[in-house]
């Protein structure tokens, strides 16, 4: 099969296209023909050999993907061959065929392409358990996304509205700020031309806000610390701008929190959980609340271009990589 593979640690500018072995879906898990995946800023973590898991070489990069069940390991019950799904992958999403977790594979939703099915495994469920568990987002109440026109910021912004909260959206450009508000966010602030703090505060009458879903980190985080109510709750969820320390004290006079969500462990200790999600997010997507933004489709030769798109900052939502655009067509 054809893949982008990666033979050893380092750029995304190393990976290389090539042929690779057909997968063989082991006990519980599936094969799937990958008609598109999506770019996630892991997976240039993952290639430099900095990310929670190192898959052993060659591999291919690429975390989620959506197509078609062509094959059943032992034990799937909840799928059959054929099944339009889409898929949360360990690693592999950029190539024609990859392995899944049955318990991590999903039918399709209604209407759903399965262009907007790549965009969607990770970003939507690990922006809804952030927000929903971890942060515990209530209706009425404010909520800052940092990094709000990336794949995961979009999600957050859209999943804080069907949740009922007032939604503000902070960026580093007037385009993307403009996209922010197109999809929902009630307020849009810059990050790189203004001070974050002074612009969230006045937006909440000094205030502050109830959650910050933060998926930059770095110097960013002292400004949204300081962004924080009474009682809030400062969501870590990504560290592309560095990895912040806490300062205790500024946690501890307005009664706020700092909590860790992370969807890859989280599914390790509540997979009841994920299940709700899925199913409150498949709920909501029926209503037409959700409307994945991807702002770039490459075929799978520029699957490198479509990660430097995120590491560079150029994209908007998500980044699809079509790896096998005919079938999408047809089906
Ligand atoms: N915890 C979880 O369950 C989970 C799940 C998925 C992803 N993540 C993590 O979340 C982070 C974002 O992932 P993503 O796929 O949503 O990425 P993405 O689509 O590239 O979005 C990241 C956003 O961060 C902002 N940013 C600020 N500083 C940046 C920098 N130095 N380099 C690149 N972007 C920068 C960019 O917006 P501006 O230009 O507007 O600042 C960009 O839109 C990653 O660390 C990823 O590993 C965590």
């Amino acid at each position: 099969m054809r893949a982008l593979i990666c033979r050893n640690w380092g750029d995304i500018g190393t990976l290389e296209l090539g042929e690779m072995p057909v997968p063989e879906p082991g006990p519980d898990q599936v094969l799937l023909d990958i008609v598109a995946t999506s770019a996630n800023y892991a997976d240039a973590i993952m290639v430099a050999g900095k990310y929670q898991t190192k898959p052993e070489f060659p591999f291919a990069p690429g975390l989620e993907g959506a197509g078609l069940v062509v094959k059943l390991g032992k034990g799937v019950e909840n799928l059959k061959i054929g099944d339009r799904v889409m898929a949360k992958l360990a690693h592999g999403g950029f190539a024609e065929q990859a392995v899944a977790e049955a318990s991590e594979t999903w039918s399709l939703f209604d209407r759903m392409s399965f262009a907007d099915g790549a965009a969607f495994a990770v970003a939507y469920l690990s922006a809804h358990v952030a927000l929903r568990w971890q942060g515990r987002l209530e209706a009425g109440e404010t909520l800052l996304v940092l990094g709000a026109a990336g794949g995961s910021g979009m999600a957050a912004v859209e999943i804080g509205k069907t949740m009922g909260a007032r939604v503000i959206g902070a960026a580093s450009s007037e385009k993307k700020l403009q996209a922010v508000l197109q999809h929902g966010a009630d307020h849009a602030v810059n990050y790189s031309s203004g001070n974050l703090k002074d612009q969230v505060l006045e937006l909440t009458r000094g205030e502050g806000v109830d959650v910050c879903f933060d998926p930059v980190g770095g110097d960013l985080f002292d400004s949204a610390l300081s962004s924080l109510g009474w009682g809030g709750r400062h969501i870590h969820y990504g560290f592309v701008g560095g990895v912040p320390r806490v300062p205790a004290n500024r946690l501890l006079v307005k009664h706020r929190s700092a909590v860790g969500s992370s969807l890859r462990y989280f599914q390790n200790f509540r997979p009841d959980l994920l299940v709700q999600s899925m199913a409150e997010l498949a709920a909501a997507y029926d209503k037409g609340a959700f409307n994945p933004v991807i702002s770039h489709r490459l075929p799978l030769e520029r699957g490198v271009e479509a990660l430097r798109l995120l590491t560079e900052r150029k994209a908007v939502g998500k980044v699809v990589v079509e790896v096998a655009p005919k079938k999408e067509i047809n089906q």
